[in-house]
């Protein structure tokens, strides 16, 4: 055997000393294995809001006995379910037609940090609050999408839990029922993630000359296994790794809408656009073996936007230059809200408080909303609907 050098040897002492201290973290709930439940709520005129409805016509149904009693006196604390129902009860769903196909997103760039995980979790949220049904496929052995989601990657997924059986050399499942999960969102699943999806990356590298035909029937399989599933939501958001590899192609040819996220810095503006080229011949070679990739809409969209910062508004403008009509115009700012959720594997829209100064919580969730319906106005364009009333004419409504 090969003796290591020291340094090297190092490695494993330092594997051991980090395997230790997540242990520890994990004694002290500092990093929870699970998170189950789901603890926000929101008050009268934010739910009127999420409806498109006055306030008068929720009060006057909990009046009329179409809806359960309020929850409380000042109309502060309606649970999601709670409003999924009212959406029935008031016939507010905005729920995909039976003819329409239901969007699969996916949310992409070969560069790690720009994002991606965020703003597909935040986008579900978002719109399981106005009434989708969402379905999130964690396609990253990094497995963010899966924490954000309250699921420890480390200590309660296995690998028979992720994609992997389906996507293996030797499959052990024939569809992809077995891997949706529920998640503390009763409109929301998932198919999470963890480190041994990566397995399916060195099966294929150990195929040698046969890797082109292993390459197709994946691309294949994971397109027809979403479809499938895609039957039962409105929109299912696909979060890939960030490289080019076997689970990214077959990714991009599953999805039937792209989102490109980058912040506005310059090194995620080259490699984006380094991204974009390798699409390009990427989408070029699979057409001419006949694969055939179809897209609803491709847009890209500012993931960590600071405002106060003039190199970020420098970039934003060459981006804007660069990518015209397909930059999406609001971006997404950078908070502390966003980081600090995410250390208590959650989303902005499961905080049922502020962490930060109520006015930092409240400009990220009004931002949030505003950058992700744009991305909810893209899908409904994509089934021919018209859009939803905006805010202010709510507001007017409800005076
Ligand atoms: N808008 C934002 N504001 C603050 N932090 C952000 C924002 N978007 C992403 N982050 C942080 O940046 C890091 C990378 O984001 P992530 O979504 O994991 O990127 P990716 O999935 O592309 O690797 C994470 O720590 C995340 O919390
Ligand atoms: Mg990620």
């Amino acid at each position: 055997m090969v003796e290591l050098n020291s340094e090297a040897a190092r490695i494993s002492e330092l594997a051991a000393s980090g395997e230790r201290m997540v242990e520890r973290l994990r004694h002290q709930s500092i990093l929870p294995e699970t998170r189950k439940t789901l603890t926000v709520t929101w008050g009268i005129a934010e739910v009127a809001q999420f409806l498109g409805c006055s306030t008068n016509r929720i009060r006057q149904a909990e009046t009329d006995g179409r809806l359960p009693p309020a929850p409380d006196g000042r109309r502060q604390g309606y649970s999601i379910d709670q409003v999924l129902n009212m959406r029935e009860v008031l016939d507010a769903s905005p729920r995909r037609g039976p003819n329409d196909r239901p969007a699969i997103i996916a949310v992409q760039n070969f560069k790690g940090g720009v994002g991606k995980s965020t703003v597909t979790t935040h986008l579900a949220h978002s719109l399981a609050v106005t009434g989708y049904r969402v379905l999130v496929v964690d396609c990253d052995s990094q497995a963010t999408t899966t924490t954000l989601f309250g699921f420890n990657p480390h200590f309660n997924v296995s690998r028979e839990e992720t994609l992997y059986p389906y996507l293996s050399i030797d499959p052990t499942q024939a569809d992809l029922l077995y891997a949706v999960q529920k998640t503390p969102w009763p409109n929301v699943d998932i198919i999470p993630s963890n480190l041994e999806l990566f397995d399916v990356e060195y099966e294929l590298a150990a195929q040698g000359a046969d890797g082109n035909s292993v390459l197709v029937t994946r691309f294949r399989k994971l397109k027809a296994g979403l479809q499938d599933l895609a039957r039962n939501y409105d929109v299912v958001l696909l979060d890939p790794p960030p490289a080019l590899g076997t689970i990214s192609l077959a990714v991009m040819q599953a999805a039937n809408a792209l989102l490109v996220p980058l912040a506005a810095t310059t090194p995620d503006f080259c490699s984006t656009v380094q991204f974009l080229s390798m699409m390009e011949q990427v989408i070029g070679q699979l057409e001419l073996g006949n694969i055939e990739v179809n897209f609803d809409f491709v847009r890209l969209i500012c993931s960590k936007f600071n405002s106060g910062d003039p190199s970020h508004e420098m970039v934003r403008q060459i981006m804007e230059q660069t990518f015209g009509p397909a930059l999406l115009p609001v971006p997404i700012f950078e908070s502390a809200e966003i980081s600090h959720a995410a250390m208590r594997m959650m989303t902005v829209y499961e905080l049922d408080k502020p962490i930060g100064a109520p006015k930092t919580h409240k400009r990220c969730r009004t931002n949030l909303d505003e950058a992700l319906g744009q991305v909810e106005q893209l899908i409904r364009s994509s089934w021919g609907r018209v859009s939803p009333a905006s805010p202010q004419e709510i507001i007017h409504e409800a005076v």
